[in-house]
């Protein structure tokens, strides 16, 4: 079903890979509650999911682009992921959520779980990992023609949820008060969602991906387009989200990484080689006392 190869130790095998196309099919919504009455917005029992990235090795082709990365992004914990331009980070990132497969020569080994759970395993539908692990990407990605209320519900649209009007206007409200926006745009939810500053779409897609509920936010570089105003904004969007979703950021901003994240992962690909994380641990311990002489010298600035 897909190209995932599980071998942890044992040297890595590429096989050829595979187009995963499935029929979009989901359970029936659960029963609407009336406005302002509902349940939090993340339902997960357990508490907050955590994702285990275990011997993740990548390639377009046979550019091998990444090289038996493992990372643990708990839940509760933001964890950033910084590096230079090129080290393999959006591509780790896609493989987070099944992404990287849709690149026709795409293929990867390794594993990754959710709450123990193997996202790749053919049980996994590639919608149900979609839906679960969500992403907001570098530039804004709003339907610009579609209203800022049909924006926020196309996630459930596209996953094929048939959801009563009731459910819909509570998912709406929430989703965008999560993503700090409903106070802006409440009397004018008709509007188009193109018609918005890029800010404001930016928060409209963080409330797009959480209107599907998902366990696991990953955004990269989500402020990389924004001015310094809106990149706060979003920076206390996030802290405020991190008690409900699980978050995982790629962003070259170490102060944004300082800022935002207790975790942090450095990758690197050097000369020509597939990307690795070089360190990883407590975010401020990164950037106060690395270990890696390298670590220390991108953190400072010194390259990349
Ligand atoms: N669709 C693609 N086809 C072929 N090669 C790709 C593709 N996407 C990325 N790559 C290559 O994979 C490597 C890792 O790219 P990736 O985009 O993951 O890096 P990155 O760390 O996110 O960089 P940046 O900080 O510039 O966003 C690079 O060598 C890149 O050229
Ligand atoms: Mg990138």
């Amino acid at each position: 079903m897909t190209q995932t190869v599980r071998s942890d130790d044992s040297p890595t095998q590429l096989l050829a890979p595979v187009r995963v196309i499935e029929p979009v099919s989901e359970p029936g919504p659960p029963a609407p509650g009336p406005l302002h009455a509902a349940p939090a917005l993340d339902p997960h029992p357990g508490g907050l999911s955590s994702l285990d990235a275990r011997s993740i090795s990548a390639w377009f082709g046979d550019h091998n682009v990444l090289d038996r990365v493992s990372l643990t992004m708990p839940g509760g914990v933001v964890t950033s992921l910084i590096g230079p331009s090129g080290c393999g980070k959006s591509t780790f990132l896609r493989i987070l959520n099944r992404m990287h497969e849709l690149v026709p020569s795409a293929s990867l080994a390794g594993e990754v779980l959710l709450d123990g759970q193997d996202i790749y395993d053919p049980a996994w539908r590639l919608t149900d990992a979609r839906r679960q692990i969500g992403m907001v990407f570098q530039k804004p990605n709003p339907f610009p023609a579609m209203s800022i209320y049909d924006n926020v519900v196309a996630g459930l649209r596209l996953t094929g949820r048939r959801v009563a009007q009731a459910e819909k206007d509570w998912l709406v409200e929430t989703s965008l008060t999560k993503a700090g926006l409903w106070t802006e745009v409440r009397n004018r939810l008709a509007a188009p969602g193109g018609g918005l500053s890029g800010g404001q779409q930016q928060r409209l897609c963080i409330a797009r991906s959480l209107a599907v509920r998902p366990r696991v936010l990953l955004m990269d570089e989500p402020c990389s387009a924004l001015d310094p105003t809106s990149t706060r904004v979003i920076e206390d969007t996030m802290l405020e989200l991190a008690s409900e979703v699980t978050i995982v950021i790629v962003t070259h901003n170490m102060q944004q990484a300082a800022r935002v994240s207790q975790q942090c992962a450095f990758f690197l690909a050097e000369a020509g080689t597939p990307g690795v994380i070089v360190e990883h641990g407590d975010t401020s311990a990164m950037f106060t006392s690395p270990q890696d002489p390298r670590t220390e010298a991108y953190v400072q600035g010194r390259f990349g």
